[in-house]
């Protein structure tokens, strides 16, 4: 190889090439500068910066901002009659987790945390695929035991981005869908483990 990169050298090329995963226009002098600050190891804020904050639809004074909500739907849902993901009319074509991906570009998770898929090979297991029979049992059950809801794509029954994460502010919507919104990571469990929903021991 005629490109060798000095050993030190390394953490701040994979550092650089995290950034440009993330879409922050950088240069390459600034790349090879060294840095003090430990970069972060996704730079999701940065990509995301840039982008207006559709999850945000509830000002300080308490008002609904209503024109958040076309981001991802095709009309200003009625959240006094559209109860559920049946109800609304979402912009996507086949798939509804290409709404989310417009802005996230995220890899496949859970099931991947703190390993490192190129020191192991180790390949995140697939959710959103149509749970079978037993997990489907674990989902009902923890449905009963718990105020909130886990959305399957109504069309092909698979488990969706907003299965796990709830898309909306806490306290647009009413009862269960408001379960986990402004939780951390925006997950539906609020505190709880969100993997026993679906993986009971
Ligand atoms: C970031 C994308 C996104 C934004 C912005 C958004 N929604 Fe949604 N909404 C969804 C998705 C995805 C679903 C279907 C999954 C679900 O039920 O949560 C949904 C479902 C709903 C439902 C069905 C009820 C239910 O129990 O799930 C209502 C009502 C709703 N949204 C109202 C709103 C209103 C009102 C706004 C604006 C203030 C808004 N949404 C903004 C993505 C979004
Ligand atoms: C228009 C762009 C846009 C769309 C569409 C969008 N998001 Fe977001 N999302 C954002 C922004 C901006 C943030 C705030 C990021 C930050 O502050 O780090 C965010 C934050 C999040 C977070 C929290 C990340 C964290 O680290 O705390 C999750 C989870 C999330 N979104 C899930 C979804 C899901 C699920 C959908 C689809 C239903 C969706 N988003 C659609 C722009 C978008
Ligand atoms: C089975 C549940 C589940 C599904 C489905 C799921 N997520 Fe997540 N997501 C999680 C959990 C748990 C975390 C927190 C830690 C982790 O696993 O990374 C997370 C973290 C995130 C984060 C914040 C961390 C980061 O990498 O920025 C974003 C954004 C996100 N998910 C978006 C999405 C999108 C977009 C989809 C659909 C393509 C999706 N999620 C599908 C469970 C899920
Ligand atoms: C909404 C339900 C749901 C949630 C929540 C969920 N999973 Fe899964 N998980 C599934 C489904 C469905 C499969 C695929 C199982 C199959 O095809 O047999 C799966 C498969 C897996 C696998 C592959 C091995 C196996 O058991 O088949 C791992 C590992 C895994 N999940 C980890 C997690 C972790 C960690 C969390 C929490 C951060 C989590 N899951 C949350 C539904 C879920």
């Amino acid at each position: 190889m005629s490109k060798k990169i000095p050993v030190l050298l390394k953490p701040l090329v994979i550092a650089g090439a995290f950034l440009l995963m993330g879409g922050a226009a950088l240069s390459a002098q600034k790349a090879a500068e060294p840095s003090k600050e430990t970069p972060p190891p996704y730079e999701r804020a940065e990509a995301l910066a840039t982008v207006m904050n559709p999850h945000e639809q509830i000002n300080d004074e308490g008002e609904v901002l209503w024109g958040t909500c076309v981001t991802c739907h095709k009309n200003v849902p009625d959240v006094q009659k559209e109860k559920s993901i049946k109800d609304v009319q979402l912009h996507f074509e086949d798939d509804p987790n290409q709404i989310c991906r417009r802005c996230h570009t995220v890899k496949s998770h859970p099931g991947s945390e703190g390993i490192s898929a190129t020191m192991s090979g180790y390949v995140a297991p697939d959710h959103l695929v149509v749970p079978p029979k037993n997990i489907m049992l674990s989902m009902k059950l923890s449905l009963k035991e718990l105020p909130m809801i886990l959305p399957l794509d109504p069309k092909s029954g698979k488990i969706i981005c907003s299965t796990c994460h709830n898309p909306h502010e806490r306290g647009l919507l009413a009862g269960r869908a408001d379960w986990g919104g402004d939780y951390n990571m925006r997950l539906r469990s609020a505190g709880l483990d969100i993997c026993q929903y679906c993986h009971r021991k």
